[in-house]
């Protein structure tokens, strides 16, 4: 779906959020949403708190597993994950601390593959994602997913593309402090969502977005393997959509 602004997709996508989570409600059930940082999705987040203030939009049976973080990654840098989606939506909501899952990017090494498999049961022990909310990279990544992913990849750690890092740099203050690696929820564990969502915004998401939609299905463009899932949006702006 082309949209001629970012704001008024954005806006279009937290309404459908929010009318999940009220049907959720209705019925006494939990809403599972997959959530993900980066410039893209703020807005959205903007949108879900001013809904939350001015509507009385409740959260309360809300749970959240969030895509990635890097690692290793102090919960409290600004720098991480955990630190952003606390700005922009956690710390202005009624979401139970207790529901929101995040990545952890200070766990041991020798602890973090045990880890990676059990954030994936916490998933499925709550039936799966209801809704899972997408970026995109430069590299095609969806998540950390960087090209190579497996279509069938869980939870685990990943080394990131030199492009990511690149495209990290500014907000470190240089490429040197942005770390290696990250944790990211698989391919697999995205494509069981029940409902996916990818925001694309801007000219620099263009040629990407073309291959992401039009291109072959490949572990080169990870992203690619949203075209097999059975209901999954792109949600872009004009100037993404120019090279389509
Ligand atoms: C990071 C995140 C991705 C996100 C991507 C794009 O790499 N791990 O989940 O989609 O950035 O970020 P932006 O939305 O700022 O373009």
């Amino acid at each position: 779906v082309i949209f001629s602004s970012s704001d008024e997709a954005s806006i279009c996508v937290a309404h459908e959020i929010a009318d999940l989570i009220k049907s959720k409600q209705a019925k006494n059930e939990v809403c599972v949403l997959g959530l993900a940082t980066g410039s893209s999705p703020i807005r959205v987040y903007e949108e879900l708190v001013r809904m939350h203030k001015e509507e009385g939009l409740s959260f309360s049976n809300v749970v959240s597993f969030n895509l990635d973080e890097y690692y290793p990654m102090e919960k409290n840098s600004i720098h991480s994950y955990h630190y952003f989606m606390h700005e922009h939506l956690f710390n202005h909501i009624d979401i139970p601390a207790e529901n929101v899952n995040i990545p952890s990017g200070t766990v041991s090494t020798e602890e973090l593959h045990q880890y990676c498999i059990d954030y994936d049961l916490k998933i499925n022990d709550y039936g799966g994602l209801d809704f899972q909310l997408l970026g995109i990279g430069r590299t095609g990544h969806i998540g950390f997913n960087e090209p190579g992913s497996h279509y069938n990849s869980g939870t685990r750690s990943i080394t990131l593309d030199h492009i990511t890092r690149v495209d990290a740099a500014p907000s470190f203050l240089g490429i040197d402090n942005v770390p290696k690696k990250a944790i990211t929820m698989g391919i697999g564990t995205v494509k069981k969502a029940k409902r996916i969502v990818l925001l694309g915004w801007g000219a620099n998401k263009a040629s990407i977005l073309k291959e992401t939609i039009e291109g072959e299905i490949s572990s080169e463009v990870p992203a690619t393997y949203l075209q097999e899932h059975h209901n999954t949006t792109f949600v872009i702006n004009k100037e993404a959509s120019e090279e389509l």
